[in-house]
């Protein structure tokens, strides 16, 4: 294995590279580096500082466990950087044996230790304060054995879009037992499937969710959940379990609560058929006091992508709390009239007297509680108006 040693964050690490140093991904080493993935550990950095800085604990107190750390990259930086202890598993050898030397490296032999084996062994055997679940591809099998393991915040990172977003709809209903709709606000459809089998799997350990952040960066959706321990949050977590309906001929949708609800089947406005996914997380998916404290987190650190992070986390922290968002294009192209700023779109639906906000999920995508013909009308109206002043 040919390695060489980069910097990342406030440490450097030993990480391995193609043979052939060609454009081959970073999957075909033996060893996993992904530099894309800095933005999601610069914010996950943050994240955990900021979760612990609140809880007022001092952070040499708390366990943080990267089950599937690859070179170690993620442990290795909370460890330095937010001075948590940390467990560093992983069950391929040649990780391990890198593991290790990236310890030794960063001379942290005494906050961080190493493990070789199956994360969910590991998890079902021992428990952490912070679990991070960083599968390649679905995390599903291991939300089971992390729901036991963890105490305080459970961070997941999945990259298996294509099933979480109905792209591929039977790979979704198994990992997920879930039926998700590929609509186009299918990145989020798949974030609220990620957390509703996350939800259900923690309630069986008797144990809440208060939902932190989420967002879905590039290929993967990533979640922050802080754990509430007890059957009364447990149950109140099953309440925020529910279903869409959605119209795919006039772009209306609705959700109702509940894991057995009576869904209608004809839509309201159109009368075709309506066409429903679930069961999913309709709770809130952001915690804007929350995100605040990761942007304070991004500005004090402002190296690697700390830039790009905060204006995701930005974008987050003001969405909506409204369990789907409309995309102007496709609202657009329905109607026959052609899409303006989504700036002015926003600032019209709340002068009309409704709630509108931007969504980190798509550049053309908008939250709001104005249902979809009255969208309509205002994007006939403000069609008018820019033909108006042509
Ligand atoms: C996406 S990489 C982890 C990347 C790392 N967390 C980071 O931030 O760079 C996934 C890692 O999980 C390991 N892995 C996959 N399945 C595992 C399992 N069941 N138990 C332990 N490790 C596993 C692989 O060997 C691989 O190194
Ligand atoms: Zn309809």
């Amino acid at each position: 294995m040919n390695t060489s040693v980069i910097g990342e964050g406030a440490v450097r690490l030993r990480i391995p590279f193609p043979d052939d140093s060609s454009d081959l991904p970073p999957s075909s080493t033996t060893v996993f580096y992904n530099p894309e993935m800095e933005l999601n550990r610069d914010i996950t950095i943050a994240a955990v500082s900021g979760f612990i800085d609140r809880a007022r604990v001092d952070p040499s107190s708390i366990s943080y466990a990267d089950v599937m750390s690859a070179s170690g990259i993620r442990g290795i930086r909370m460890a330095s950087e937010v001075g948590t202890k940390c467990r560093l598993n992983d069950w391929n050898q040649d990780a391990y044996d890198l593991i290790q030397e990236n310890i030794r490296l960063n001379a942290l032999e005494d906050t961080c230790t190493s493990s070789h084996q199956n994360a969910n062994t590991l998890m079902h055997q021992e428990v952490f304060d912070i679990v991070d679940l960083d599968p390649f591809g679905s995390p599903a099998p291991y939300l089971d054995s992390a729901a036991r393991s963890t105490q305080k915040l459970l961070c997941i990172t999945a990259t298996d879009t294509a099933p979480l977003c109905g792209a591929h709809l039977k790979s979704g209903i198994r990992k997920y037992a879930a039926v998700p709709l590929n609509t186009e606000y299918h990145r989020e459809m798949g974030a609220r499937v990620l957390l509703g089998a996350a939800a259900r799997a923690l309630a069986r350990r008797d144990k809440g969710i208060n939902v932190l952040l989420t967002h879905a960066t590039r290929h993967y959706v990533r979640v922050y959940l802080e754990i509430i321990k007890g059957v009364s949050p447990a149950d109140t977590t099953m309440e925020m379990m529910g279903f869409i309906y959605h119209c795919f001929h006039c772009g209306f949708r609705s959700w109702e609560h509940g894991l057995a609800p009576e869904l209608p089947s004809q839509c309201p406005n159109c009368q075709k058929s309506l066409k429903s996914a679930g069961p999913l997380w309709l709770g809130s998916i952001q915690e804007p006091g929350f995100c605040e404290v990761i942007l304070e987190e991004l500005e004090i650190r402002k190296h690697g992508k700390c830039k790009e992070a905060m204006k995701i986390v930005a974008f987050c922290k003001d969405e909506l709390n409204i369990p789907t968002f409309y995309d102007q294009h496709w609202l657009c192209k329905k109607i026959r009239v052609s899409p303006g700023s989504i700036d002015t779109l926003i600032e019209t639906l709340k002068d009309a007297g409704f709630m509108a906000s931007r969504t980190h999920f798509s550049g053309t995508g908008f939250k709001t509680d104005a249902d979809v013909e009255q969208i309509y009308k205002i994007l006939h109206e403000l069609d008018l108006q820019r033909k108006d002043h042509r």
